[in-house]
């Protein structure tokens, strides 16, 4: 059983007059003279200790056996948690024998240390902590701002919330009454469920049924493309045949897939058991993590599906998934949703819908479609550039209260110039979301960095200053070129 906790006073070691030895590395300190200790002395003496700059400080006192490994074990959880260690000593416990008292001073968010806590307690027996009381903004302390993933492993959570299973049929589906169908949804399912992030997604093998009904989706959709989609996704097609076996007679795999995606934009795909909540969902977007449905809609009705299966996946997102600019676009809509209020994530999550799934663009003054749900549905593909299409210029305050229309043709398409400007309106459109901080991915280690204190803009700034440097030589190198 853990000891109660009880919070920590920076002033706690001295108020109990005690000064620190080391424990475990009494050579070293008769070495060192009085180095460790005089630096914890300062840190405790210090006046101002309780004021701003120290008022931030975290730290943790927690006790553990004096065995090899031990401390290794625990330090290893702050690399894990991303907890940058400022000050760290020890000493024999005086209340257990054979234990050893750690205290560890650190820089992080609240978020991070009780992330810290929640796993450091399951190894070792905490005795006091202290919280960075001021680091965080009173508003970001609010206990409304919901859990988002701070790391790409941690999507497994997001993409594992199913709320609805691909197997949980209803009665209109097309595959309802067939038992043979809705047992090889549950394998999808069960697929799903085992992935992991890190591993390889698993192969499926397609029935020759499953391959038909594909194909006759394949063979239909290709006629249109060259009419109706954007250039960018016709471009990507036949990278696509040639790299992953986009064919009729072939259902891709999303392991394929996936691997050609992260050369080409950084995107990956994980297979889904089914729907995820719009905030699940538009997490992995900000990781560049696509969810993907990994079976075949039913065969009785090849080019209708009430649901979105591989063909609408492999046909509708893929191709766009693998153009940089439109990846950039789809992680900024991720990004805003990271800690987002329920209603601001709904905004989101209509804006997705009528750029991702349904969006326009124009393109050599022509309408083209990037949409998913248009490039991998006939009818509404045809519809949406006819004459009988309404069409809206696409701007996130506007497009974010329409209704998103599920068993019908959408009442208006919204259209963007370019991807590119769509990604700045969604930034600007970003901006009024309310969040007590902002969010800066990582791309080094596919993780999400919060902006919130001084510290954490000033490792932004150090890696734009470093982008900045490689600009500016590569310029000058130009200019030399050209004799400038
Ligand atoms: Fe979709």
């Amino acid at each position: 059983m853990q000891p109660a906790m009880m919070m920590f006073s920076s002033k706690y070691w001295s108020r109990r007059g005690l000064s620190l030895d080391s424990a475990m590395f009494d050579h070293q300190n008769q070495l060192l003279g009085n180095h460790i200790s005089n630096t914890w002395e300062k840190y405790l003496t210090r006046p101002d200790c309780e004021n701003a700059e120290d008022s931030g400080k975290t730290a943790v006192v927690f006790s553990l056996k004096n065995e090899v490994g031990c401390l290794v074990k625990a330090l290893r959880l702050f690399q894990e948690k991303r907890v940058n260690l400022n000050h760290i000593e020890s000493r024999r416990s005086k209340r257990v024998p054979n234990e050893v008292e750690i205290f560890a001073s650190c820089s992080c968010s609240k978020k991070e240390f009780n992330e810290l806590l929640e796993h450091l307690k399951d190894q070792v027996n905490i005795i006091s902590f202290n919280t960075p009381a001021n680091v965080w903004s009173a508003e970001a302390d609010d206990e409304d701002v919901p859990w988002f993933p701070m790391k790409i492993s941690e999507l497994d959570q997001c993409s594992h919330r199913v709320l609805m299973y691909g197997s949980e049929l209803d009665a209109d589906h097309p595959g309802f009454k067939d038992n043979v169908y809705r047992e090889r949804r549950k394998y999808f399912v069960e697929v799903a469920m085992n992935y992991k992030f890190g591993k390889p997604i698993p192969r499926i093998e397609y029935t020759p049924e499953e391959v038909r009904t594909w194909g006759v989706v394949f063979r239909e959709l290709t006629k249109l493309y060259p009419t109706h989609a954007c250039r960018e996704y016709l471009k990507n097609l036949p990278l696509l045949t040639k790299h992953c076996g986009y064919r009729e007679d072939n259902i891709p795999q999303l392991e394929d897939v996936s691997l050609f995606l992260r050369e080409r934009s950084g995107f990956t795909v994980w297979p889904v058991a089914g729907y995820l909540s719009p905030r699940d969902f538009l997490a992995g977007l900000a990781y560049r993590v696509f969810n993907c449905t990994q079976y075949v809609r039913h065969s009785t009705d090849p080019l209708y599906t009430p649901e979105p299966d591989t063909c609408h996946e492999l046909l509708g997102h893929v191709p766009l998934l693998a153009d940089p600019k439109f990846a950039q676009f789809s992680q900024e809509i991720g990004l805003a949703s990271l800690g987002a209020s329920d209603e601001d994530v709904q905004k989101l999550a209509t804006c997705y819908f009528f750029t991702i799934e349904f969006g326009l663009c124009k393109q050599d003054d022509q309408l083209r479609a990037y949409g998913a749900g248009l490039l991998s549905s006939i009818g509404e593909l045809r519809h949406a550039l006819s004459d009988k299409a309404r069409v809206k210029m696409f701007d996130p305050k506007t497009t974010c209260f329409q209704e998103c229309l599920i068993t019908t043709f959408q009442d208006v398409y919204f259209v963007s110039e370019s991807f590119e400007e769509a990604k700045e309106k969604m930034r600007e459109f970003a901006k009024t979301i309310k969040r007590p901080f902002s969010v800066y991915y990582n791309p080094y280690t596919q993780s999400v960095d919060l902006l919130k204190d001084t510290c954490s803009i000033e490792n932004v700034v150090q890696d734009l200053r470093s982008d900045l440097t490689t600009v500016c030589d590569a310029l000058g190198k130009m200019n030399t070129y050209m004799g400038i």
